[in-house]
C-alpha cells in the first residue's frame, strides 16, 4: 500500500503478524528506470520480510521488461503488476486500473515481465539490458550477489493486482482476458475505480470471479473490507477463493496476521469458535515504539511525519484514544512517541 507499506511498517508486521506473503508499496517502473532514490527505497527489504512479493505500476511495456529484471537481481520472491490503482493521477497517465480499459497493453505488460522474469532466470546479465549507468551502479551497489545466488536464478511467479472493472463490473471478461497470459495469481479487489474506496467491496462478484480461474491452474485471491479472521473465513467460504489480502485490516494491528492458523483450521470446521483475542494495550505501545525507533534506523528521521499516521492507527478503541492520537500527530522522533507513552497513565492502562 502506497505511504504505507514501507520497509520499516513491512518490518514490524513480519515481527508480529508474520503472514503469508507481503507485497511493497506499488513502485513506479520510470522512477526504478531514471535511478529516483524514492523509488530505489521502495525497493529495500530484509530477510525477516520473505517471501516479499515487488509491486510495480507504469504503462510502457520496456521499462516493466527492465524492471522486472532488475527485481530479480534484487532477490525479491514474485513480481506483482498493479492494474487496480484508482487514484487519478496514476490513471489519466493510462497506469494502474486505467489499463482495465486497454485489455491489448495490459496483455503486452505481463508478457514484457514474464519475459524479463525468464530472461533473468536464463543467465541475462543486468548490465546488457540497456539500464543507465547510474542504475546499474545503484543495482550493484545493493545486490552484490552471493556465488550461490549466483548459480541459483529462480524463475520468479509473475501476478497481477486488479479492480472489477473500471466503470462497471467486468471481472469475468477481464480475468478471461489476463488467463490468456498464464498469470500466477489473480487478485482482486472487490470494487470498480469508479467505486475507489467507497461502498461496500462486492464478494458476489469476486465469487464469479474466482469461479472462471478456478478452470485454470492460477490462483485467485480476494480483497476488500476484510478486518478480522473471522471476516475473512466468511469471504473464503462464500467466494472459494485460494487466499484473501488484508490491507487496512493491519494498520496499527500487525497482529491481525497471528490469527491465520485458526482461520486455516475454521475452514475445515462447518462453525467454530471465535479467534483468540486482542493484544493488551501494553504490546501495542511496545510495537508503535518500536516501529518509530526502526522508522529512524531506517532513514526515516528527517521525515518523521510519514511515521505519524500508523501512530494514530495504534492509538484507537480505548478511553482517551482521540487526546493520545492528537498528541502522536505532533511526534517529530521516537523520542516524542516515548513521551508521549510514558505520559499515558497506568490508570488508563487498566481501565483497558
Ligand atoms: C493508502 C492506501 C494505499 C494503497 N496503495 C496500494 C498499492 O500501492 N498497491 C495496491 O495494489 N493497492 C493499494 N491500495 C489498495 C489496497 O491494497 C486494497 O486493495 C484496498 O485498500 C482494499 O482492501 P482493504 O479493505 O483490505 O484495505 C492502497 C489502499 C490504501 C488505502
Amino acid at each position: 500500500m502506497d505511504g504505507v507499506t514501507d520497509p520499516a511498517f513491512r518490518y514490524i508486521v513480519a515481527r508480529y503478524g508474520k503472514p503469508d506473503l507481503q507485497f511493497t508499496e506499488f513502485i513506479n517502473v520510470e522512477e526504478v528506470c531514471h535511478g529516483s532514490d524514492s523509488a530505489w527505497q521502495q525497493l529495500c527489504y530484509t530477510e525477516i520480510e520473505r517471501p516479499i512479493v515487488a509491486q510495480i505500476y507504469g504503462a510502457d511495456p520496456d521499462r516493466f521488461y527492465q524492471v522486472a529484471q532488475v527485481i530479480c537481481e534484487l532477490g525479491f520472491d514474485g513480481v506483482d503488476i498493479n492494474m487496480g490503482c484508482p487514484s487519478k493521477n496514476v490513471s489519466a497517465r493510462g497506469c494502474g486500473a486505467a489499463l482495465i480499459k486497454n485489455p491489448p497493453l495490459a496483455k503486452e505488460i505481463i508478457r514484457a515481465v514474464q519475459c524479463g522474469v525468464r530472461d533473468w532466470a536464463s543467465g541475462h546479465r543486468i548490465e546488457t539490458i540497456g539500464l543507465r549507468s547510474r542504475v546499474v551502479h545503484k543495482l550493484m551497489a545493493k545486490s552484490a550477489p552471493s556465488a550461490a545466488f549466483e548459480k541459483h536464478r529462480p524463475l520468479l511467479p509473475v501476478t497481477v493486482k486488479t479492480r472489477l472493472g473500471y466503470d462497471s463490473v467486468v471481472i469475468e471478461e477481464w480475468v478471461a482476458t489476463l488467463l490468456q497470459e498464464q498469470v500466477e495469481a489473480i487478485s482482486i479487489h472487490g470494487r470498480t475505480l469508479t467505486q475507489m474506496y467507497r461502498g461496500q467491496a462486492d464478494w458476489n462478484a469476486i465469487a464469479r470471479a474466482a469461479k472462471v480461474v478456478h478452470e485454470t491452474s492460477t490462483l485467485v485471491l480476494g480483497n476488500g473490507d476484510v478486518e478480522s479472521m473471522t471476516d475473512l473465513v466468511e469471504r473464503v467460504r462464500e467466494s472459494h477463493v485460494d487466499g484473501v489480502l488484508i490491507g487496512r485490516g493491519c494498520l496499527g494491528n500487525p497482529w491481525i496476521f497471528q490469527q491465520k492458523e485458526w482461520a486455516r483450521a475454521e475452514m475445515q470446521r462447518p462453525t467454530g469458535q471465535s479467534p483468540v483475542g486482542e493484544v493488551n494495550l501494553d504490546e501495542r505501545f511496545n510495537v508503535a515504539l518500536e516501529h518509530a525507533r526502526h522508522f529512524e534506523t531506517l532513514g526515516g528521521s528527517s521525515r518523521f511525519a510519514a511515521m505519524r499516521k500508523h501512530l494514530g492507527w495504534y492509538c484507537k478503541g480505548f478511553p482517551g484514544a482521540a487526546e493520545v492520537r492528537a498528541r502522536m500527530f505532533k511526534a517529530t522522533s521516537s523520542g516524542d512517541v516515548q513521551q508521549v507513552l510514558d505520559g499515558i497513565t497506568d490508570d488508563l492502562k487498566g481501565r483497558c
